[in-house]
């Protein structure tokens, strides 16, 4: 399951054991591949799939990949924004640890021939991406998003479902642009800013800056823990 047609892995590995795996994995078997097993460190957390199992953490997955054929051994981060830079810090020590990064597209999203997907990105159900668009690594565009022309994600950004970019968008690593939000065209919105659900962006919103509201303004007070400590976010 790549996003233009590369050979796809038979085993994958999900890490990230809540919703997002639950929506990916029939995603990636539609393709042929196969969940093998799920990775999350959060205590007590059961299985998303009662027939796949849970690994706790690093530890857990490093004594389960002991056991296993590295060859054909995929992964795919299944863990949504904020948390796009543990992704990225993710798909870097399972790179490392000799898995390949997967990227994977629902059968009904459209992709432009000219748009260029980044390894490890995840493109959801109705989700559209315009001629000469650039998703880098480990982006979602998730679902019924609309990315339009010549946009640019960088690295570990999120467009949640719904949200809509016009043309000539620019948005920086780790960003995240909520549910039905609007970007009017050639708005850049920095790193690891978060535009909130419903905002309409007319203005360009500086690097870790939260807006909210129509037309968007600056959000007074930020309760979302954007720290970056733990490996499942
Ligand atoms: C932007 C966002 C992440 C901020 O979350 P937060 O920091 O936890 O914010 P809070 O809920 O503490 O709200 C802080 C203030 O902003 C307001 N606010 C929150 N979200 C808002 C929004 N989307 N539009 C306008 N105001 C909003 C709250 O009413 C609150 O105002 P108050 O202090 O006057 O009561 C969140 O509000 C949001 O939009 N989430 C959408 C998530 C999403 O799209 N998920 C998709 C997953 S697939």
């Amino acid at each position: 399951m790549t996003a233009r047609g590369a050979a796809t892995p038979t085993s994958v590995l999900l890490w990230g054991g809540t919703g997002q795996a639950k929506v990916m994995r029939p995603v990636l078997e539609r393709s042929g591949a196969r969940v093998v097993a799920v990775c999350d460190d959060t205590p007590d957390l059961p299985s998303p799939f009662p027939d796949v199992p849970l690994l706790r953490g690093w530890d857990g997955f490093t004594r389960w990949l002991g056991t296993q054929q590295l060859a054909g051994l995929a992964f795919l981060v299944t863990i949504g924004n904020p948390h796009g830079r543990v992704r990225l810090r993710l798909h870097d020590r399972l790179a490392e640890a000799g898995l390949t990064p997967i990227s994977a597209v629902h059968h009904t999203a459209w992709l432009s021939e000219s748009a260029r997907v980044g390894t490890g990105a995840q493109i959801h159900a109705g989700a559209v991406v315009e001629t000469g668009v650039s998703i880098g690594r480990q982006c979602i565009v998730n679902t019924r998003a609309s990315v339009d022309h010549e946009c640019v994600l960088e690295d570990g950004v999120e467009i949640a479902p719904g949200a809509t970019l016009c043309g000539l968008v620019h948005v920086g690593t780790a960003a995240w642009v909520c549910a039905g939000a609007t970007v009017l065209p050639r708005i850049r919105i920095g790193a690891d800013a978060v535009v909130a659900a419903g905002a309409v962006v007319i203005r360009d919103v500086p690097d870790g800056a939260t807006v909210c509201g129509v037309p968007a303004r600056p959000m007074a007070a930020r309760a979302v823990d954007r720290r970056d400590r733990r490996t499942r976010g």
